[in-house]
């Protein structure tokens, strides 16, 4: 198949092609981001635990009575608990530090980031047919995607803005940076960001461990490979992307054949008389 025969839309599959798709893996996410997202959920996770831990003064506490208890019951009392959040909080920035060294062209490269996580017109427009899906307005299907949805982009853009000031202000509370009055703006801006990321992080876990149209993307970050039925169905833009590069990486090696195989048949003119290679 040339690259000219791969649709350029979503059309509707036989049978036997849906079949043969759900059968053939297409690489999505690198071992190393793999296991970046899970050191990730689970900093999160414990950073989250004993952060409600935390919240706790003569005027406001988050986390019920009980809660409190249960946490300094396991931890021996609130000075602990704070050094395991701080310690963690260290680790964890001292991780994504590295990734960002090591993974910034790869990854974190502004051409990179506009081509996985940008929002273009389509996204835009998948944002106002998902709602109105959700809410029974429209039959509408749903613009082609990229390598995430737009719902994921939006999601990964605030993580993206937040999570720097979660790094800083966490940075200037353990370390008292700046002064008293530094550490009180940190503390209320941590809060704040750490906010908004939950509230988005509801959804994320949401469509990616239980939403069951979703499973092959969660699974995709376990094997980092998701069935092509379901990246073309559900990222049509990616799934062609990937299918032309493919099918260019196969013309270039078919040219790279014919001329190994073209200058082999020459070499025995080119040196007649001998079977010994030319030095
Ligand atoms: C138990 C918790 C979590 C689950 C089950 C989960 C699930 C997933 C899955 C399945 C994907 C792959 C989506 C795809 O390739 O189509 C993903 C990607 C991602 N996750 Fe998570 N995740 C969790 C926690 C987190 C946390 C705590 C963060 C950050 C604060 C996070 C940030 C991201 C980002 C930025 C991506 C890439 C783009 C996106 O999907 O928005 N995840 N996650």
């Amino acid at each position: 198949m040339g690259a000219s025969a791969i649709p350029t839309v979503l059309t509707p599959l036989s049978g036997e092609q849906a079949e043969a798709m759900s059968q053939r893996q297409i690489k999505k996410h690198h071992v190393a981001i793999v296991l970046l997202h899970w050191f990730n959920a689970t900093s999160w996770l414990l950073e989250l635990a004993t952060g409600a831990g935390l919240i706790v003064s003569p005027y406001y506490r988050f986390a019920p009575v009980w809660y409190l208890q249960t946490m300094e019951g396991i931890f021996g009392s609130r000075a602990n608990m704070l050094r395991f959040h701080e310690a963690v909080g260290l680790t964890w920035i001292t991780v994504f530090l590295v990734y960002a060294i090591f993974g910034f062209r790869n990854y974190l490269r502004i051409e990179v980031l506009q081509h996985e996580i940008g929002l273009d017109a389509d996204d835009l427009r998948w944002l106002k047919v998902r709602t109105l899906l959700l809410l029974g307005q429209t039959k509408e299907p749903l613009p082609p995607q990229g390598v995430y949805n737009a719902g994921q982009k939006l999601f990964a853009l605030l993580v993206y803005t937040m999570i720097p000031l979660i790094m800083l202000t966490g940075l200037t509370m353990t370390f008292h940076w700046f002064g008293a009055a530094m550490v009180a703006w940190a503390m209320i801006l941590h809060f704040f960001a750490v906010g908004t990321i939950v509230s988005g992080l509801m959804i994320h876990v949401y469509m990616g461990a239980v939403f069951p149209e979703e499973k092959p993307a969660f699974y995709s970050m376990i094997t980092g490979t998701v069935d092509e039925l379901y990246a073309y169905r559900h990222h049509f833009k990616w799934w062609r992307a990937v299918k032309v590069q493919e099918q260019m990486w196969r013309e270039e090696l078919r040219a790279q054949e014919e001329s190994d195989a073209l200058s082999t048949e020459e070499k025995p003119d080119s040196n007649p008389g001998t079977d010994r290679a030319p030095r």
